[in-house]
């Protein structure tokens, strides 16, 4: 083994001959279960295994099988694993969202890594959350530190068909809404979609945030989109392990990786994949702590252009399995690097560029990812649009179907312009009580608005931008109806919604002033999206207020909404990024 390049941090705690009294105390409690004092002081790093699998995880629990042999890796290398729980993030489970808690698990994973003994941590990931909030504490904390992901579950299958997470479930409420199935299929579909340990297979929140990791070059090569259930994804636990000590021996750290040229080929790889329109706050965040300027128009200027390569739902038709076997991360990577669209001189925690990463890594299935010039879609990135409703919102382009893109966007002589009779809904309660309301009359001309679903209004910022129609329309087969919100949509879902809007209207924004019948422009090739009502009504109509949001439920729920950003900035703690590079060890008691 290598020696250190400076002197360990965990020896401050271990071996300090100043302090042998609190040595002495830091030592005998780690020895009641087996560990001994000659391990503890042998000058060995110590590799924190951040473990985000628990019962009430399920997409990351088989890390707590990984970690085994995340163990034998750090120990093959020299190192000595310690490993601890992380704040459980479950995406699905966690009410009111579990996006109020991505702040909570990053303070939380803050406090153990800068108050325990870790020279370096493998941050174990999976579920949409547990991505972004462990590489935003790595951030500050700034030790050596390494993603493994869990990997996605493998294919779903039903009736012959593939049905992947989530996707699966817009879908089906569709159809079951146009009487189209029943109950119990419903539920068979979806729970058919889930046929093993894993996160979710569609490229939603999960795979996207996961697939960042790695284009950020904070994984090792191809470890993104490995099915959980696959050996490979075993064999890349004990390489993860062991590189995590050689991080600590080379003094590779979060911040000698996570550059702004890191974060723009990440924007990249997120429109070439079809990625979540969730990457946008959590890498905005992620760079926030990283003390990477990113700008919201970053989505934009460097990631509209990006075609779409992979052909995986919600985007397109398959799912992780084959997106692994087409080559996965590296193999997008590859055709934006040869198309000149990618910074392949990124350093990444192999210890080499993201370029000698990738080399020769070309896709080996071709109906699942696209060469560069021959794509899915051209320009698949997300659009962001601004106006008198907010300063900014997005739009994933990649979704927009042929159907909806022919009913509203290719009028001839006004081609991705269109105007909409707005129907607001405060919340999703209100949607879910209003929308089959026949008063509303809500026909294919009109644009459904959802507010008090950000950061602030919901508090978290909710999943529910991605309305369906009613019933009515669906059942003459429209499918989806232009929505506009300040909340979010699951990364799984597959409507062209306006979203992510900041402000929010509990913050203040134009949402807050918009009206059931007022007419909504959105023109697409200038980016805006208005309301067409006087700035004197939107003055008269500000006196009156902002709707109500829900009270605080939860003593955190009061600091979140006391301390969050607007989307747009990565719903981040404000000021919390001011804490950079932490990492020297701190005062003992
Ligand atoms: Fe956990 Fe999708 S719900 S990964
Ligand atoms: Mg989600």
């Amino acid at each position: 083994m290598s020696t250190p390049k400076r002197r360990l941090r965990s020896q401050d705690w271990f071996d300090n001959p100043d302090h042998l009294d609190m040595t002495a105390l830091y030592l005998e409690r780690f020895m009641n279960y087996g560990t001994t004092p000659e391990e503890l002081r042998s000058g060995k790093p110590i590799i924190g295994i951040a473990q985000s699998g628990s019962d009430i995880n399920p997409c990351n629990r088989h890390h707590i099988e990984l970690a085994k042999r995340v163990r034998d890796g750090i120990r093959d290398a020299g190192g000595i694993p310690i490993e601890f729980p992380s704040h459980p993030l479950f995406e699905n489970c966690k009410r009111p969202t579990a996006a109020l808690d991505r702040n909570l698990a990053y303070l939380g994973l803050v406090e153990l890594l800068y108050g325990y003994p870790f020279d370096g941590v493998v941050l174990t990931t999976g579920c949409d959350k547990t991505t972004p909030s462990a590489l935003m504490a790595a951030s500050t904390v700034d030790l050596p530190a390494i993603v493994l992901s869990g990997g996605p579950m493998l294919d779903g299958w039903h009736d012959g068909e593939l049905v992947g997470s989530g996707t699966v479930i817009w879908r089906s409420r569709r159809k079951y809404a146009a009487g189209e199935i029943s109950k119990e299929e419903f539920l068979e579909r979806a729970l058919d979609s889930a046929p093993s340990a894993g996160h979710c297979n569609t490229m939603g929140t999960a795979s996207t945030m996961n697939a960042m990791a790695e284009a950020l070059g904070m994984s090792l090569t191809g470890c993104a989109a490995i099915p959980a259930a696959y050996r490979e994804r075993g064999q890349m636990a004990y390489r993860t392990g062991r590189r995590a000590v050689e991080l600590v021996l080379d003094d590779i750290r979060p911040s000698h990786i996570l550059t702004r040229e890191a974060f723009l080929n990440a924007i990249r790889v997120n429109s070439a994949i079809g990625g979540s329109t969730n990457a946008q706050p959590h890498l905005m965040a992620m760079a926030k702590h990283a003390g990477v300027e990113l700008l919201p128009e970053d989505w934009q200027v460097h990631g509209f252009d990006i075609p779409l390569l992979a052909n995986v739902q919600p985007a397109g038709a398959y799912l992780g399995e084959r997106f692994h076997r087409a080559g996965g991360v590296p193999a997008i990577m590859w055709e934006l690097l040869q198309a000149g669209k990618l910074d392949g001189g990124c350093p990444t925690v192999t210890g080499k560029t993201m370029s000698e990463n990738i080399e020769g890594r070309e896709a080996t299935d071709r109906e699942v990812i696209k060469p560069y010039d021959e794509p899915m879609k051209e320009r698949a990135g997300f659009l962001v649009l601004k106006g008198n409703l907010f300063d900014f919102a997005i739009m994933k382009t990649s979704v927009i179907s042929e159907g909806f893109r022919n009913r509203y966007l290719q009028e001839p002589g006004r081609e991705g312009v269109f105007e909409g009779r707005a129907i607001v809904f405060d919340g999703s309660e209100d949607y879910h009580h209003r929308i089959n309301d026949p008063a509303l009359d809500i026909d294919e001309n009109c644009i459904l608005v959802i507010r008090g679903a950000g950061p602030l209004g919901w508090p978290g910022s909710a999943e529910v931008v991605n309305m369906q129609p009613p019933d009515h329309l669906l059942k003459k087969g429209i499918l989806s109806l232009p929505t506009i919100g300040d909340g979010r949509q699951s990364g799984t879902a597959d409507s062209p919604s306006i979203l992510n809007a900041s402000p929010e209207s509990a913050a203040g924004g134009g949402l807050a002033f918009i009206r059931t019948g007022d007419v909504i422009r959105i023109d697409l090739n200038k980016g805006l999206c208005d309301m067409l009502v006087s700035d004197a009504e939107i003055e008269k109509r500000k006196t009156e207020g902002l709707p109500p949001v829900p009270p605080d439920a939860t003593p955190w729920q009061r600091l979140y909404r006391q301390t969050v950003t607007q989307l747009a900035d990565g719903a981040t703690i404000r000021g919390a990024d001011e804490f950079k590079q932490i990492s020297k060890t701190p005062p003992r008691h």
